[in-house]
C-alpha cells in the first residue's frame, strides 16, 4: 500500500501546533505497520539546518520557477518542499512575526498542493512511485481532492483521497478572485463546490471532493455535524457523515516518557513519584515561585486563542491565586491574552509564572512538575497535551469535548470507577471550570485519593500503533469502495 501523506507543518523541522506532532509520528507508525507513506511538508528554512540534499525541480503552473524537492538522508521517505520566496521567511508558517496572516497565503499553499498532485499522478521526473491513496491534512492541503477531482474529469485516473481535519476553524477561505489565478474552473464555484458565504474556501474543497473524510477523535466527528462546532460546514458534513470517521490522535510515547525524558531534571513512574516532587521543586525555583512543595501547582501549556478559552482562565485566576494555589502558563498568541497574562503575573509574583514563548523544554518540565493541568477549550477536535498530562501523572480539568471528552473521565464518574484520571465540565463557563478547579484543589489535599488518580492517568495507552491500525483499516476501505464503484 503506497500512500502520498501531505502536511503543512511537521515536528521536528517545525511546528505551531499538534498537526506538526501528528505529521511527525503518524506516518512512522504507519512505516511500521508495512505502508510505504512518504511525506510532503514545505521547508521553512529553519537554521538549524539539518542535512538536505537537492532532489528533483518540479514545474507547475503555479509559480514562477521550478519548486525544489529536497530529501534528508536521516528520514528517507520525507520531501521537502522548497520554494524560498514562498517558505522560507522569518515568521512562521501562516503569519509573519507580527502574528497577521501572510497575505499570499493562498499562493503559498496552492503551490503545495499542485505540488502533491504532480507527485500524486506520476509527473515528478526522478520519482518512480505513485501512492494509491493521498492523505491530506487542513485546509493548507485542501485543494489536493479537488484538483485530483479535476484530473478525473479530463480522463486521467488519479488515486484515492482522504481528507483529516484537525481543526474546522481555519477553513482558508479567499478572495473568489483567487481562482482565474490557480486556473480553476469557475463553473465549481457555488455552495455544492468550493464557495464558502461568498469566499473561496481550501477546506470546503478538501470536504467535498475528497473520497473520504476523518477527524481527530469521535466525539469531534459527532459534534461538527451540529451547528455550535460545525463552523457553518455542518450541512456538509451531516451530508457526508457516511464517509466522517473519527480516530482518536495518539501520541509519541518515546518523546514524552517521565521515564526517561531528557528535558527533566529527574525521572519517575507509575510505581515511584520522588521524581514528579522532584520535577515540581526545580519547576517552582525556575520560574521564580515560592518554594512550597504542597501548594496546589496548576500549569496550563497552550496557543492563546479564544478557542482555548484562555479568557475563562483570565476569569478566575485572581481567585485561585488568593486561595494560595500557584500557577503557570506558558503560550503565545494572541497579544490581548499575552499582555492581560503579563498584567497579572506582575502584580502576584512567585504565585503566577507567565511565560510568553514557544519552548519545547519548558513545556515538557511543565508537564512534569504540575499536580494538574488547565485544558478548557471551547472546543477540541482531539487535544494532545491532556494526553501528555495523563502520562506524567498530572490531572487534567478539561471541559467536556472533542478528544477531552474521549480521554478523560471525571474523577467523581462512579459508572467507571477504574478509568477515572482526571476533572471534567460540562458547560463552557468560567463558572463552570472554576467549580471543577475548586473539586481537584480538595481532592489534591487527600493524598491518597489524589495518589490512586495517579496511577490510572499514568496507566493510559495512547500509543500511536493503535491510531495507525485505525488509518490502515480505514485506507482499505477507501480503496475497496472505489474498486467495487469502479
Ligand atoms: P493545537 O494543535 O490546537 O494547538 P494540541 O493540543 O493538539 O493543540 O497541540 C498543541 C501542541 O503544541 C502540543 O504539543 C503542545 O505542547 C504544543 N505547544 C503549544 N503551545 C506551546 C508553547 N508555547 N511552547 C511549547 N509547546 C507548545
Ligand atoms: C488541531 C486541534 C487539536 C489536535 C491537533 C492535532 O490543531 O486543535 O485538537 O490535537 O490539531 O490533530
Amino acid at each position: 500500500l503506497q500512500v502520498l501523506f501531505v502536511l503543512s507543518e511537521m515536528v521536528p523541522y517545525s511546528k505551531t501546533g499538534g498537526l506538526a506532532d501528528v505529521g511527525g509520528a503518524l506516518p512512522l507508525a504507519l512505516q511500521q505497520l508495512g505502508v510505504d507513506v512518504r511525506i510532503l511538508v514545505p521547508w521553512y528554512g529553519r537554521p538549524d539546518l539539518h542535512e538536505m540534499h537537492w532532489f528533483c525541480s518540479v514545474n507547475t503552473p503555479y509559480s514562477q520557477e521550478a519548486a525544489e524537492l529536497w530529501i534528508t538522508p536521516n528520514r528517507p521517505g520525507i520531501f521537502f518542499l522548497r520554494y524560498p520566496d514562498y517558505y522560507e521567511r522569518d515568521g512562521g508558517p501562516y503569519q509573519n512575526a507580527q502574528g497577521q496572516d501572510w497575505p499570499d497565503n493562498p499562493r503559498r499553499f496552492a503551490l503545495l498542493n499542485r505540488v502533491a498532485v504532480e507527485m500524486a499522478q506520476g509527473r515528478v521526473s526522478g520519482l518512480d512511485w505513485q501512492p494509491d491513496l493521498v492523505h491530506v491534512n487542513d485546509w493548507q492541503t485542501g485543494l489536493v481532492p479537488y484538483l485530483l477531482n479535476l484530473e478525473t474529469r479530463i480522463g486521467s485516473p488519479r488515486p484515492a483521497t482522504l481528507f483529516t481535519i484537525h481543526n474546522l476553524a481555519y477553513q482558508g477561505r479567499f478572495d473568489p478572485a483567487i481562482m482565474a489565478e490557480l486556473h480553476l474552473p469557475a463553473e465549481d464555484f457555488h455552495w455544492q463546490g468550493t464557495e464558502l458565504y461568498g469566499a473561496f474556501s481550501f477546506i470546503k474543497a478538501g470536504l467535498i471532493y475528497s473520497d473520504q473524510i476523518s477527524t481527530v477523535s469521535p466525539t469531534y466527528a459527532r459534534e461538527i455535524q451540529k451547528e455550535a462546532f460545525g463552523m457553518g460546514l455542518q450541512g456538509l458534513l451531516q451530508q457526508r457523515s457516511a464517509q466522517l470517521t473519527g480516530i482518536l490522535n495518539g501520541i509519541d510515547e518515546v518523546h514524552w516518557n517521565p521515564r526517561a525524558d531528557p528535558y527533566l531534571p529527574a525521572h519517575y513512574n507509575a510505581r515511584s513519584l520522588v521524581g514528579k516532587s522532584q520535577c515540581k521543586a526545580q519547576l517552582q525555583q525556575s520560574l521564580g515561585l515560592e518554594a512550597q512543595p504542597d501548594v496546589f501547582l496548576l500549569g496550563m501549556i497552550s496557543r492563546l486563542v479564544e478557542q482555548k478559552g484562555v479568557d475563562m482562565v483570565l476569569d478566575i485566576l485572581p481567585d485561585l491565586l488568593q486561595r494560595g494555589m500557584q500557577v503557570t502558563i506558558l503560550g503565545s498568541g494572541e497579544k490581548y491574552f499575552e499582555a492581560r497574562l503579563q498584567e497579572l503575573a506582575a502584580v502576584h509574583p512567585g504565585r503566577l509564572a507567565v511565560r510568553i514563548a514557544f519552548d519545547e523544554g519548558l513545556s515538557h518540565r511543565i508537564e512534569a512538575g504540575v499536580d494538574a493541568f488547565l485544558m478548557p477549550s471551547r472546543f477540541e477536535p482531539c487535544g494532545l497535551n491532556q494526553m501528555y498530562s495523563l502520562r506524567y501523572g498530572t490531572l487534567p480539568i478539561v471541559h467536556h469535548t472533542g478528544g477531552l471528552a474521549d480521554t478523560v473521565v471525571d474523577a467523581g464518574d462512579f459508572a467507571r470507577d477504574e478509568e477515572r484520571n482526571g476533572f471534567v465540565f460540562s458547560f463552557a463557563h468560567s463558572d463552570d471550570l472554576h467549580h471543577a478547579v475548586l473539586r481537584a484543589a480538595a481532592l489534591h489535599r487527600e493524598k491518597a485519593a489524589w495518589r490512586h488518580l495517579q496511577k490510572q492517568a499514568m496507566a493510559a495507552n495512547h500509543s500511536w500503533e493503535h491510531a495507525a491500525l485505525s488509518y490502515l483499516e480505514l485506507y482499505r476501505q477507501i480503496l475497496e469502495r472505489r474498486k467495487s464503484a469502479q
